[in-house]
C-alpha cells in the first residue's frame, strides 16, 4: 500500500532524520524542499505554539497539503524559562550558532546551583482545515561543560533525567526514544493512527 504523504515544514536534516526514524514506516515525510517551497517562513510569534501554527498554516494555505510543523525551546528554570522560544537566536545574530548559544547559556548559569531545564516541543498539525497541537517535554539539567559530538543545538550540555550522559553522548538511537520531539511525534502518531 502506498504510504500517506505528510509535509513536515522544515529543511532541518537532523529533524527530518529523527522524524523519519519515528514515523517513516507508515508515512512518507516530505520536507519543504521536497514540495519546492523555498520561502523563509517568518517565526514571529512569542510562543512555541504560535510559531508552530504559523509554519503549518502557511504550508496548508499555500499548498493544500496535510502538514505539521514543530517549534522547540530549551526552558531553563533558573532563567525563568529562557531561552525558550528564542533558543535558536539566544546569542543574537541570525541564530542557529549552537556554539555561541551554548556559551552564552553556560555563562548565564555560571553562578546558579539550580541547573534544571526542559526541552519542550510543540507540533501543530493541519489537515482538512482542522488544527491540532501536540506537546512533548523532556526534563533534565544543564551540565557545566560541553560533552559529546552527536545531535545538534544544545545537545552537548543537556543531560536528560535518569541518565548521566548528555544527548550528544547518548546518540540518536537513544535520543529518538526519549526526546521532547519523539514524545510530541508519538502523540501525533497516536492521533493519526486512531483517526484512520
Ligand atoms: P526549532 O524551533 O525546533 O528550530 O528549535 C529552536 C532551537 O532550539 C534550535 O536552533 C536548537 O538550538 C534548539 N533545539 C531544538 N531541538 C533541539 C534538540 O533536539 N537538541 C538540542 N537543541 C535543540
Amino acid at each position: 500500500m502506498e504510504k500517506r504523504k505528510l509535509v513536515f515544514a522544515t529543511n532541518n536534516q537532523h529533524k527530518l532524520c529523527e522524524i523519519r526514524a519515528i514515523l517513516g514506516d507508515k508515512y512518507e515525510i516530505l520536507s519543504l524542499e521536497d514540495i519546492n517551497c523555498h520561502t523563509d517562513i517568518p517565526e514571529t510569534a512569542n510562543t512555541l505554539e504560535g510559531n508552530a501554527h504559523i509554519k503549518a498554516k502557511f504550508i496548508y494555505d499555500q499548498y493544500g497539503l496535510a502538514c505539521f510543523a514543530d517549534d522547540t525551546g530549551l526552558e531553563v528554570e533558573a532563567l525563568n524559562g529562557a531561552p525558550g522560544v528564542y533558543s535558536a537566536r539566544y546569542a543574537g545574530g541570525n541564530g542557529h550558532d549552537s556554539e555561541a548559544n551554548m556559551n552564552k547559556l553556560l555563562l548565564n548559569l555560571k553562578e546558579k546551583t539550580n541547573r534544571k531545564a526542559q526541552f519542550r516541543t510543540v507540533i501543530a498539525f493541519i489537515e482538512n482545515g482542522e488544527e491540532h497541537f501536540f506537546e512533548g517535554i523532556v526534563k533534565g539539567e544543564i551540565i557545566k561543560e560541553k560533552q559529546g559530538n552527536c545531535g545538534f543545538g544544545y545537545d552537548p550540555i543537556f543531560c536528560p533525567e535518569g541518565y548521566t550522559e548528555t544527548f550528544a553522548e547518548l546518540g540518536n538511537e537513544i535520543k529518538n526514544k526519549i526526546s521532547h520531539r519523539a514524545k510530541a511525534v508519538e502523540k501525533l502518531c497516536a492521533y493519526l493512527t486512531h483517526k484512520q
